[in-house]
């Protein structure tokens, strides 16, 4: 590949973690290219950029995710051989029931039992003496993901549960002890969850027909055979985890509330339509996922790089959010840009491109947008209070990122 750019490093896997959601985009914008060569972890890798390397990444003739994602990655974020990586008519039949538990019934269930639950935290909160947002929105995401998927959560061990859940997403841009820990959680969770499952399986515990935990206990394969316990809980998780994951961009927003005076008004007396355009705007401004790996299937070539096969591609998905061609000012926060916005599968990519009941991006967004709205509309539109000084940055080289602080609140008052 002597006509594309190449980072002339020996090994980027230690730059990678210290530039973080940079990363990528510092280069294609050193070398005014939408892609480059590098070295991570020994392997060659081709990073790609903006809404045609979207385009291409999720081509699923070009490209599979056999192979792609880490083990370290598995055994903490993931699960070992769940649906991430899964390719072909398996990836798609596995999919579909994840799609059917992401329906708009399922999303207002959700957001119904959170309003319930963030209501009911009012009288704890206006007898506090502070609250951080992130460690409240970890335990009310964690009961109501339980409540709604079937689970049964104990109160006693909810906090336990819930650091749990966000551990595993904690550890994907860490090596050593973050790391580590994201592991010991995955195995407490994979404990108790197959536990719960073996129950419904052999009859000792009843789920309800319909809910996530029901699904998974009894969704067949192509085959015609029941997922192993282990595997119907791996992807039980894989839906109970991103839910409690949310807690990140509702921490995110309520910054952006704060920060943005003209934002927060027009959330409390603007269109209705605001609402929705601001949460699209939290998953674009802010740092989440920062880039996703698929390994070619056969040797071709895009944009004058000649890929082969087997060969892993990087696609980046921070970069792409905040793409000049894309999205003029992107480092700005306006919601009112998701007025003129296309929809397109390929431009705004926090959550992965494409077609979700065709591909691989998250089936969760409906279910996360839908999140972010009510508990922003719960803050601002149910609550008043005071946001003290505090530590409130975060960091484009921590993956995942998180203010600081986590969000203080004190002198809350229902409205
Ligand atoms: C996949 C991000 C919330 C369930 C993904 C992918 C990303 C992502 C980047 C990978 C896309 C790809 O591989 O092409 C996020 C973010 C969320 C979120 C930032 C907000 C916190 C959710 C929610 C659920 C969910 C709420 C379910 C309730 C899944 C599943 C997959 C997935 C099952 C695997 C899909 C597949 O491999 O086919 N998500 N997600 N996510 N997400 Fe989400």
């Amino acid at each position: 590949n002597r006509n594309i750019p190449h980072d002339k490093n020996l090994d980027n896997s230690l730059t990678l973690l210290q530039e973080g959601y940079l990363f990528i985009k510092n280069r294609t914008e050193k070398y005014q290219s939408d892609l480059f060569e590098a070295r991570l972890l020994g392997e060659k890798v081709l990073c790609i950029s903006g809404e045609e390397a979207a385009k291409v990444f999720y081509d699923d003739s070009l490209f599979q995710r056999k192979g792609a994602a880490p083990k370290r990655i598995q055994k903490s974020l993931f699960g070992e051989n769940a649906i991430q990586s899964m390719d072909g008519e398996a990836h798609i039949h596995r999919k579909l029931l994840f799609m059917s538990l992401m329906t708009p019934p399922h999303q207002k269930r959700l957001t119904k039992l959170a309003i319930q639950e963030w209501e009911a935290l009012i009288p704890k909160w206006e007898g506090a003496k502070h609250v951080v947002l992130f460690d409240e929105a970890k335990k009310l995401l964690t009961r109501i993901a339980c409540k709604w998927a079937g689970v049964p959560l104990k109160e006693s061990e909810l906090e336990e549960r819930a650091e749990d859940f966000y551990a595993m997403v904690d550890a994907f841009g860490a090596a050593g002890p973050r790391h580590w820990k994201g592991r010991r959680a995955r195995s407490r969770t994979e404990e108790w969850v197959k536990s719960i499952m073996e129950g419904v399986r052999n009859g000792t515990y009843s789920a309800e027909k319909g809910s996530a935990l029901y699904e998974m206990a009894f969704h067949k394969e192509l085959n015609g055979r029941q997922l192993d316990v282990q595997m119907a809980s791996v992807e039980l998780i894989n839906v109970l985890r991103p839910i409690v994951a949310t807690a990140t961009f509702i921490v995110f927003a309520a910054v952006a509330v704060h920060e943005y005076p003209e934002v927060k008004q027009q959330l409390q007396s603007g269109p209705p339509e605001y609402l929705e355009m601001f949460a699209q705007e939290v998953r674009r401004y802010y740092p989440f996922g920062p880039f996703l790996g698929a390994r070619a299937r056969k040797n071709f070539t895009w944009k004058e790089a000649e890929i082969t096969e087997g060969m892993l591609v990087l696609l980046d998905m921070y970069g792409t959010n905040h793409d000049e061609r894309l999205w003029s000012s992107p480092n700005e926060f306006r919601p009112e840009r998701f007025k003129d916005w296309d929809g397109s599968l390929f431009d705004f990519i926090p959550q992965g491109g494409g077609d979700p009941a065709k591909g691989h991006r998250c089936p969760g967004e409906g279910i996360t947008v839908e999140i972010i709205k009510t508990s922003i509309n719960f803050l601002v539109n149910f609550l008043n209070y005071n946001v003290p000084v505090q530590n409130l940055n975060f960091s484009l080289s921590r993956m995942p990122s998180l203010p600081e602080s986590g969000f203080v609140m004190d002198n809350i008052r229902k409205k």
